[in-house]
């Protein structure tokens, strides 16, 4: 049995270079007006506190997202207001403008799965308004618009390491405007939560690059942690989880995240993370599977490989049995929304999956997830969306 490709990069003595000093590193992670929180919802929650955001708040947001963003704002008592996001994944400019009113305090984008959203003509609309922009970066790190690195637009922005990086968790605030007060510093943290999910990102790695005696070692280890683990009843407070948990608002990055992202290579990331994507596109071309963006734009980092399927779960589990962790992307069509009203944001919600192109993938592991996709556009029942291969757009 070929080794199990988790969904996301994993940790190993690999994926470790050499400690950088702070302004080696890339934006965020060298900017002087930042906060580092536990996950990236604090992080949200904290930066729009700090503009000044709260009770009755309107905010232009987009109706396609995953509802961990949305969750810490509707906490706060915002009312957001929503654009729509077409099945390519653009937006309409024109149309967010036209719901931009004298009551709408802030603009909210979503650079979606490591694309760059049109953000500078974004932060012209805001200032234009006079509102303020609010960038969330959690799936686009290491991202550039122009000359510029995504999350250095809005007046706050936001990320989410774990998603990009093998750390346990990691959310990071940036205050862009020196007119608003950084938040105070979080205190609290789970150093148990944050060893259990780093040294599962260490067994992952033991097990995809390890061969037979790697899976045997990780067997080893695991065994006896879990039995203590068990016994000990201690809880893991894990980033996979959608809901947004008021209790964990304070809680700081722990240390040995802190310790990692100073350790990593990102030029090579950023790198690696496109030729894997390119990869797999050029192994696809001219078979029936239907990848949402074939081109990669200049300044996209990409988080996965989108593509389109005619019964998303159904999918995924076929994915798992072939060893392979496909997720669904944001598969819940959010109480909030009024349905119907964004067909394409629906289509989405129903056909999009996610297919792992992370840094640590290496020629043998596209060509088998390549291979997992070609077999699967080959059965009916898991036949693609048919106009999905063009990413064609509903007006
Ligand atoms: C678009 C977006 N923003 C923010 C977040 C929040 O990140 P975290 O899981 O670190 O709280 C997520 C998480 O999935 C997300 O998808």
């Amino acid at each position: 049995m070929p080794p199990w490709i988790p969904s996301y990069q994993t940790l190993g003595t690999r994926s470790l270079w050499k400690r950088q000093s702070h302004s080696a590193l890339p934006f965020p992670l060298c900017a002087e007006r930042t906060r580092q929180y536990y996950l990236g919802r604090n992080a949200l929650y904290h930066g729009a506190k700090a503009l000044g955001l709260g009770q009755g708040d309107e905010i232009v947001f987009p109706a396609y997202h995953s509802g961990t963003e949305s969750a810490p704002l509707l906490h706060m008592g915002c009312r957001l207001k929503y654009y729509g996001v077409r099945r390519d994944l653009e937006i309409d400019l024109g149309e967010i403008e036209s719901l931009i009113t004298p009551a709408t305090k802030a603009l909210y984008v979503i650079h979606f799965f490591g694309f760059p959203a049109p953000i500078a003509e974004l932060r012209k609309m805001a200032d234009r308004h006079g509102i303020y922009l609010i960038e969330d970066v959690a799936l686009s790190l290491l991202g550039r618009a122009g000359d510029r690195p995504l999350g250095s637009w809005g007046d706050v922005s936001i990320f989410c390491l774990y998603k990009s990086v093998p750390t346990a968790a990691g959310g990071i605030l940036a205050v862009n405007r020196n007119d608003v007060e950084l938040p105070p510093l979080p205190i609290r943290s789970s150093f148990y939560s944050e060893l259990n999910l780093t040294v599962k990102h260490a067994l992952n790695h033991l097990e995809l690059h390890g061969g037979r005696a790697g899976l045997a070692l990780r067997r080893l280890i695991e065994w006896p942690c879990r039995a203590v683990v068990r016994r000990s009843k201690l809880a893991v407070d894990c980033p996979d989880s959608l809901d947004f948990d008021p209790s964990l608002i304070d809680w700081n990055m722990g240390p040995i995240t802190r310790w990692l992202i100073r350790r990593f290579d990102y030029r090579r990331i950023a790198l690696r993370r496109r030729e894997n994507y390119q990869s797999l596109v050029r192994r696809l071309a001219d078979t029936d599977v239907a990848v949402l963006r074939e081109e990669l734009p200049e300044g996209a980092v990409p988080l996965f490989l989108p593509v389109l399927v005619k019964d998303k779960f159904p999918t995924i589990e076929r994915f798992h049995a072939a060893g392979i962790d496909a997720i669904g992307v944001w598969g819940i069509h959010h109480p909030h929304l009024p349905r119907g009203e964004f067909p394409d944001v629906e289509f989405l919600v129903d056909h999009l999956i996610e297919i792992p192109i992370y840094q640590d993938l290496t020629e043998p592991h596209l060509e088998r997830i390549a291979a997992a996709l070609v077999d699967l556009a080959s059965w009916p029942e898991y036949k693609q969306v048919p106009e999905a291969r063009t990413a064609s757009c509903t007006a």
